[in-house]
């Protein structure tokens, strides 16, 4: 059974026994939400939707140690390479396989963090379930897609508003999205992002079909 843990801020890791270990978005040695250290995250993959200090965070630390392979958009995939870690460079709407499932870069409207580049978020399919991160980004229609081209077991979406999507719009992208359940993150790390993720669960589980699971930092999610 897959098991999906809340790092803090917008750090995920995606494990099971005896399979691959995902990281996603490493920020571990600044994030007041955790005091994990990148040397005890034994990774195998390193997904990083852009480069903000906030979600490149460790990935190269961690995919150094462990010989992980950083997964990301074309740009970041190249600097990472340059600094000699093992990559795999992504691009929106493109989709890979690799042992565990694929792996499909999707739109994320926000800043790259990196020359050239864009944000992006992932569609992860691993071992038959299938979680959407959407990264740091707004609202958009599109996010309908998403979800009808590949039905999502969880859409882990930010709300803490001000840098991404706030609690309001984030209720409509869980609408658009349709996954059985709903994980909010990037929220409550710094005072501009404070938000309620109880106020969000409320709203999710009233106007959408989906179920909403606030992970407090540390905790996982067996699914
Ligand atoms: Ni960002
Ligand atoms: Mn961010």
């Amino acid at each position: 059974m897959p098991k999906l843990t809340f790092i803090g801020h917008a750090s995920f890791l995606l494990e099971e026994e005896g399979k691959e270990t995902l990281v996603f978005d490493p920020f571990l040695n600044d994030n007041p939400q955790t005091d994990l250290k990148p040397e005890k995250v034994q990774a195998d993959y390193v997904l990083v939707t852009h480069a903000h200090f906030d979600h490149i965070g460790e990935a190269y630390e961690i995919a150094k140690n462990h010989d992980a392979t950083i997964i990301s958009t074309a740009e970041i995939a190249t600097e990472a390479q340059e600094k000699r870690h093992n990559a795999h460079p992504l691009h929106i709407g493109g989709k890979f396989s690799f042992p565990f499932g694929f792996v499909k870069a999707t739109l994320a409207f926000h800043g790259a963090g990196i020359p050239g580049g864009h944000a992006c978020g992932f569609v992860v399919n691993y071992y038959g379930k299938n979680i959407y991160f959407a990264g740091d980004t707004g609202l958009f229609s599109d996010m309908k897609l998403i979800g009808e081209l590949t039905p999502l077991d969880i859409a882990l979406l930010p709300i803490g508003d001000n840098f991404t999507m706030g609690i309001d719009d984030a209720v409509i992208a869980a609408s658009y999205l349709q996954a059985k359940i709903v994980i909010p993150y990037h929220y409550n790390t710094w005072p501009p992002i404070e938000a309620d993720p109880e106020e969000f669960k409320a709203k999710v589980e009233e106007k959408t079909s989906s179920k909403c699971i606030v992970l407090p930092p540390g905790e996982s999610y067996n699914f």
